[in-house]
């Protein structure tokens, strides 16, 4: 028996103001929040009995979506770490609720991977690597004679181009280890030390190097990407609500509810229930959400959460929030947006 734990916590500074009414792995991407493509690839591998550990940003809507489990095929529980201590932190959280060995995804990671090819553990952890261009911002691993020698979180120096993907398996002897961590200078139990802990104990790390794609989704370009990925490689046509006077191309979803009318709809696409479409073209790679209204526009590339009003107008790249309103004014441009935003005009 074997547990896959998944991480909701953390502040997702970089996603605001997408972040300030929920976590960012409840960010729908592809028609479903990026956690539940993580749930259902745990498990697909046979992985179903699951714990969420949680943050302090509006953690009930985690709870509300994902329940008990059932709906996913999996059993839920789940753990409070509230303030973001750092992903070792979130680890120790769960030393109840796991057995000798377990999977830890942290649940805004789309790593497309079998996960069944990191266990039974020989040592005393086992983690993916991907080779990356921008060392700099991961968790860095340098390896010698195929071996896991050292971790160094967002190196300064160019030591290794090996970095972490958020993909880990442990055994129980992490959480000794992390009881003896002490904060980085960033205030936070780091997951790179606990890992050194283990080899500095001259314990074995494997490691496994993902060579396809896979993302981080911190930020909105990342979202976007991710977005684009999930569709293209997952997106089947299904159109189950109302079309009339229309042309739908391709891989699209249309779901129960929604109506498209005078539109024309390229997939991959996806356009979820009770949203109206009319006089306007989405896609290809647009995600929209919910009970939209989306009227007189172009869509390319985007992705428009739940409630959203587009009126008369043309985006592309764009990532747009719960209830936003975006209308074509006259010849100035009138704005109520929030902290962080970006506007491209
Ligand atoms: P990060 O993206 O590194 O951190 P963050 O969520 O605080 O984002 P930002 O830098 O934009 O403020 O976190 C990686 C993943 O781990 C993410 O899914 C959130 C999760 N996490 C926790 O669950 N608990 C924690 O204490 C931390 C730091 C992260």
């Amino acid at each position: 028996m074997m547990e896959a734990v998944i991480l909701h916590g953390g502040q997702g500074t970089r996603l605001r103001p997408l972040t300030h009414t929920g976590p960012k792995q409840l960010i729908r991407v592809a028609g479903k929040p990026v956690s539940q493509w993580v749930l259902e690839q745990v498990v697909e591998a046979g992985i179903t009995d699951v714990v969420l550990v949680l943050g302090d940003n509006n953690p009930t809507r985690v709870v509300e979506y994902y329940g008990d489990g059932s709906k996913f095929g999996a059993r839920i529980r789940y753990v409070y770490q509230g303030k973001a201590r750092g992903l070792a932190d979130a680890v120790y959280r769960v030393r109840k609720l796991v057995s000798d060995q377990f999977l830890v995804y942290l649940g805004d990671n789309v790593v497309p991977y079998d996960l069944r090819r990191l266990f039974p553990l020989r040592g005393a952890a086992s983690i993916l690597l991907a080779r990356v261009p921008n060392p700099g911002r991961f968790g860095v691993v340098v390896v010698r004679d195929g071996k896991v020698v050292r971790l160094v979180e967002k190196p300064k120096e160019p030591v290794s181009d090996l970095a972490l993907v958020g993909v880990y398996g442990f055994t129980s002897e992490v959480f000794e280890v992390v009881q003896s961590l002490r904060p980085s200078w960033r205030g936070e139990l780091e997951i790179t030390d606990a890992i050194q802990g283990l080899v500095d104990r001259g314990r074995e790390v494997e490691f496994q190097v993902v060579d396809g794609w896979w993302k981080d989704t911190g930020t909105p370009e990342d979202v976007l990407e991710a977005n684009s990925f999930l569709l293209d490689r997952h997106a089947t046509r299904s159109v189950l609500g109302e079309v009339r006077n229309s042309t739908v191309e391709g891989r699209v979803v249309v779901e129960q509810g929604a109506v498209v009318e005078n539109s024309t709809i390229r997939g991959p696409s996806f356009v979820g229930r009770g949203t109206t479409v009319r006089n306007s073209f989405v896609g290809p790679f647009t995600s929209i959400g919910e009970d939209c209204v989306v009227e007189g526009s172009e869509v390319e590339h985007s992705v428009i959460l739940d409630q959203v009003t587009l009126r008369g107008v043309s985006l592309m790249d764009s990532l747009v929030g719960t209830r936003a309103v975006v209308e074509r004014g006259a010849k100035r441009q009138r704005l109520v947006i929030g902290e962080n935003s970006r506007v491209w005009m």
